[in-house]
């Protein structure tokens, strides 16, 4: 069975109450509570952890080598400015989906570099929480082809 490691960084923690106009007003447990959902009905499982530090996230990325198949992960604000961060998804050469809940290219001129997109295989942005389904639904196929 496919097994995927989903991470939430830095103040996705707040969705719902944070910034509602900008990244919505569901939860990050209704959010996840709808993946895992959708991971079921595709026969995969997700283990899902929000952090707000970075070494904490980067610990997670490195346990799941050997674990985990592949990475979904929204790193918040770290995705500007977080070289550890790219550096460990590199390190442990899972396929990994940058998701934004905001379209980032849209936004302030600092949020529009991610470091984190060129060790990932793909960026989905600005649709909201449906990205994390579409991230899920995406690397599970990816998956399966290259199996
Ligand atoms: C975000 C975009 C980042 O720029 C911001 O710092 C976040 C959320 C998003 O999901 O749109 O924390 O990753």
């Amino acid at each position: 069975m496919v097994s995927l490691l989903v991470l939430n960084g830095p103040n996705l923690n707040l969705l719902g109450v944070r910034e509602p106009d900008v990244y919505g007003r569901e939860t990050l447990e209704d959010i996840m509570t709808h993946l895992g959902k959708v991971a079921a009905e595709l026969g995969c499982a997700i283990t899902h952890r929000q952090s707000n530090h970075e070494g904490d996230l980067i610990d997670a990325i490195h346990a799941a080598r050997g674990v985990h198949d592949g990475l979904i992960i929204n790193p918040g604000a770290f995705t500007h400015y977080c070289y550890a961060l790219r550096d460990a998804i590199a390190a442990v050469n899972l396929p990994t989906i940058e998701v934004h809940l905001s379209n980032i290219h849209a936004r302030e001129p600092f949020r529009h570099l991610s470091v984190i997109a060129p060790v990932a295989l793909g960026q989905i942005v600005g649709l909201g929480a449906s990205g994390y389904e579409w991230a899920l639904r995406a690397l599970v196929r990816h998956l399966q082809n290259s199996r």
